[in-house]
């Protein structure tokens, strides 16, 4: 989950310990000044009465991380982002101390927290059907006459391949999180948990020597059959039941991740587990440029409005965050398309989809750049008036395939400089592909550099047709050439000119925010880009006349106006 679609919060749940009285009372004041809904419950209450999943929701824990857990175990089958503030004593996991409470606040409400997606451990056995964010616990139970044997042997497979018997007290099935835990204490290594999605298995106080710690990835089924008697415990006793001899018990990884909000009032891993653990791996006196800066300090430089940096390298960054915090909801918006209860209703989905793309986008550029205009297909057509700079969005480019569950659909952010492209994004919401280019300074898709093709004939060419409303570029130039596709995103058309998956694009007719971003990641990629009679394609705002546009690599580009001379219409505009 991205930080940057917290910026669209519009409510607060918040899960309240006793004795947090002070916090709670900071938390609503800070609501009320932002004029967003507060929700309540106390500690082991339901939330099914305050939460409307149609709503940006953000949860929040006061408490220590007891009550955190049982903020994971309440937020994360509903994918809430959380945030714990610590009113307890030793906090692993509610990390933002009460007076930071606010400023964090700011800081995820203005989209600049970013969000850890940690893996939980989902748990079957006889009596418990759970989910864990730390870990699984296996051990024996104590004898009730003291002579008897005070260990237990344990069977365990990964994937139905036997591992071996673990013999003495037990064993832990930790996630990352959980590893600086009973694993930690029992031997096992400390799993840095940030994107790391793996659980390891530790034995606890092993009888035999060469039973080590293991770790497997979350789609393992790791099965534990039990010799005798034992007890288990989910997360400290969360969930928790006593097996008899043979029973079984499955853990792999949970589908649902707990989403951690982690802002720069926290303290990072390596650094938190210093002070609370005592690790003493690191020197105090580590050379200055060895030293990872804190991440308070780290965050709050990165993008703030009166640093040198280059306003459109800014731009950049902020358009790459914004875009993919928009693909998320599409993602989940266009897999219920997908889904066969919803054959024939879609429209709510897909204008929820537009709405909801282009809210977390415009909110993160004002945020960002409250000074700059903005014009989406969606929403507001600011033009810039007193500003040199205009950001141009289409957040859901390609709706028609979004609506039949097509995957080709994509967001298309722009940044126009006195009425120029000058800085374009596009993201593919399915494939996770980031096409992005700077005028000037080149063009990338996933980070490496990308050109278009040196084809110069026709008839060995692929071509791509945007809008063509009577078929007339299909037909004229469909035999004439290797093919012409019609894939439905002219955003994403001109990022596949820009790489070479073809060597030409046709649009009959064309909105800004179509093409606005796909135009600096084409002429950056080398394209030439013009009308349908040769003349360099001019970027401009008005959507009453629109033209028409012709990309190619270049080299392609006369046999393409010549073909195109006797075969198209004349144009009535
Ligand atoms: C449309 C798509 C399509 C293009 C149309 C656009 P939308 O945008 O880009 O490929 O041919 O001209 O209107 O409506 O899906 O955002
Ligand atoms: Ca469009
Ligand atoms: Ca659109």
């Amino acid at each position: 989950m991205q930080g940057r679609r917290l910026a669209t919060t519009d409510e607060i749940i918040a899960i309240v310990s006793p004795d947090s009285d002070e916090a709670l009372e900071s938390l609503a004041e800070w609501t009320e000044e932002r004029g967003l809904e507060l929700a309540t419950v106390a500690v082991g209450d339901d939330i099914g009465d305050v939460y409307d999943e149609s709503r940006a929701t953000l949860g929040v824990t006061l408490g220590g991380d007891g009550t955190f857990l049982e903020g994971v175990k309440t937020f994360s089958p509903r994918n809430i982002p959380q945030l714990g503030v610590n009113t307890g004593t030793l906090a692993f996991l509610a990390r933002v101390e009460p007076e930071d409470l606010a400023d964090a606040l700011d800081e995820t409400l203005r989209g600049r927290a970013s969000v850890d997606s940690r893996q939980q451990v989902h748990v079957e056995a006889p009596g418990v059907d759970a989910t864990g964010i730390n870990d699984l616990m296996v051990q024996q139970v104590p004898p009730e006459n003291p002579i008897d044997r005070k260990v237990t042997r344990l069977d365990v497979y990964a994937d139905d391949e036997y591992v071996g018997e673990f013999e003495g007290t037990g064993l832990a099935v930790s996630t990352p999180t959980g590893s600086t835990g009973i694993s930690l204490s029992a031997n096992g290594p400390v799993h840095y948990p940030v994107n790391n999605h793996t659980l390891q298995i530790v034995p606890l106080h092993t009888h035999k020597l060469g039973v080590r710690p293991i770790v497997v990835s979350p789609e393992t089924e790791l099965r534990i059959v039990t010799q005798e008697q034992a007890s288990l415990l989910v997360d400290g006793g969360r969930a928790h039941t006593i097996l008899t001899e043979g029973d079984e018990i499955t853990a792999t990884g949970a589908d649902k991740l707990a989403h951690v909000v982690r802002t720069s009032y926290d303290d990072h891993f390596f650094t938190a587990i210093t002070k609370k653990l005592g690790w003493d791996v690191r020197d105090a006196d580590v050379p200055a440029a060895k030293r990872r800066e804190p991440l308070s300090a780290a965050s709050k430089k990165s993008i703030t409005a009166d640093e040198e940096t280059d306003t459109v390298e800014r731009a950049l960054t902020v358009a790459t965050e914004a875009a993919k915090a928009a693909g998320e909801p599409l993602r989940e918006l266009h897999g219920q398309v997908e889904s066969i209860d919803v054959k024939t209703d879609k429209s709510d989905i897909v204008t929820e989809a537009d709405h909801q793309a282009d809210r977390i986008i415009t909110t993160v550029i004002r945020n960002e750049f409250p000074d700059h205009a903005v014009f989406s297909e969606e929403g507001s057509r600011q033009r810039g008036a007193d500003s040199d700079y205009t950001w141009v969005i289409d957040p859901l480019d390609g709706t028609g395939n979004f609506a039949h569950g097509n995957p080709n659909y994509s967001i298309s952010v722009a940044l126009v400089e006195d009425g120029e492209p000058v800085m374009g994004v596009v993201y593919v919401p399915e494939t996770d592909e980031l096409f992005s280019g700077i005028a000037g300074k080149g063009v990338l898709r996933d980070g490496d550099p990308i050109g278009t093709t040196d084809r110069d004939q026709l008839d060995e060419s692929m071509l791509i047709s945007g809008y063509d409303p009577d078929g007339t570029f299909l037909s004229h130039f469909y035999q004439a050439s290797r093919g012409v596709r019609r894939l439905g995103s002219a955003a994403l058309n001109l990022c596949y000119l820009a790489s070479g998956s073809a060597d030409a694009v046709w649009e009959h007719d064309t909105y800004p925010w179509d093409i606005a971003a796909g135009l600096v990641i084409a002429r950056e990629a080398g394209a030439t880009l013009t009308d349908q009679t040769g003349d360099p394609y001019a970027f401009g705002f008005d959507t009453d006349h629109r033209t028409p546009l012709l990309g190619s690599n270049g080299s392609l580009h006369p046999a393409l106006l010549e073909h195109l001379e006797d075969g198209l219409p004349a144009r009535s505009q």
